[in-house]
């Protein structure tokens, strides 16, 4: 209860997804919270549901000016931010030979350029402090290889190494810089508004090979942010947590004594 009382953060991506299930669960806890997204209906609403501790603004994260004009509301309306969640990410699957100039930048622009210029941002203001805690949410997929991710990939494996960068020139002005590295959370990023019987079917059967052997749920992820964010990890820096259900480590051999049984 209570554990980020008196604690303004700013949240990336908030609109929908990790990003919504953090901010109910920061105010909860009792944080101010300045929700960014580009997607704004859903933003506004999720601003209301908060109250007044809250507020949402179109933010787009690879809009180095977009930073300055939340950042700067951030500061005249609470007094100063304390926490940044890096939440805001977007998603391609095709392979490499498919993939355009165009659609690689992007997707390393939203992802990894978005959260440098976050932390370019808030830095000052937390160093300023002498306290504060950014969050980067990167992805198992920046943790490990996989087929038809390779501009995804990138931008996580560059956000875990800004991460560790980020640390080692925070940390002696007091400010901790972590990594959470999700895998197979049900949100709108992952997931079919409709899906079809076999494709429940097949998500089921993939996640079997799983050491959890489930997908897991966007609140499970915020309580990650939470602690990474509180006090709680006040000696936590520069490190990099996995919240995917063991995917990280790797899929069962089905065909091994003691695998589980697919139906
Ligand atoms: N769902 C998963 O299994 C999973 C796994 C690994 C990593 N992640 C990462 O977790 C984060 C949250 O994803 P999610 O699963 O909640 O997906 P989501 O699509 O529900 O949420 C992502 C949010 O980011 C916002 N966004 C996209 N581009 C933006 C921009 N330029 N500026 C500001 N906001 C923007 C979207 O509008 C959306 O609200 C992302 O960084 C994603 O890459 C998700």
């Amino acid at each position: 209860m209570n554990r980020l009382a008196h604690k303004t953060a700013i949240i990336t991506g908030a609109a929908r997804g990790m990003g919504a299930a953090t901010a109910r669960l920061f105010a909860a806890e009792g944080a101010r919270l300045v929700l960014g997204d580009v997607l704004d209906a859903e933003g506004e609403a999720l601003a209301r549901e908060l109250g007044p501790a809250a507020f949402f603004r179109h933010h787009d994260v690879a809009d180095e000016a977009s930073w300055s004009a939340l950042l700067g509301e951030a500061t005249s309306r609470f007094g100063g931010v304390d926490i940044l969640i890096n939440n805001a990410g977007v998603l391609l699957m095709k392979g490499l030979m498919d993939i355009s100039k165009q659609e690689f930048e992007r997707i390393l622009g939203i992802n990894l350029v978005g959260s440098f210029l976050g932390i370019k941002a808030v830095a000052p203001q937390l160093i300023a402090r002498g306290a504060g805690s950014i969050v980067n949410i990167s992805s198992v997929d920046g943790l490990k290889g996989t087929n038809a991710m390779g501009a995804y990939a990138s931008s996580k494996w560059g956000l875990r190494g800004l991460t560790k960068v980020a640390a080692m020139e925070l940390g002696p002005r007091g400010v901790r810089v972590n990594s959470v590295h999700p895998g197979g959370i049900a949100t709108p990023m992952t997931t079919h508004p409709n899906p079809s019987p076999e494709v429940e079917a097949g998500t089921r059967r993939y996640f079997k090979t799983m050491p959890l052997g489930r997908m897991g749920i966007a609140d499970e992820v915020a309580h990650v942010n939470l602690f990474l964010a509180s006090d709680d990890a006040s000696y936590v820096s520069g490190a990099e947590i996995a919240v995917d259900g063991g995917m990280s480590i790797g899929p069962y051999y089905m065909s091994q004594p003691g695998a589980p049984k697919l139906d």
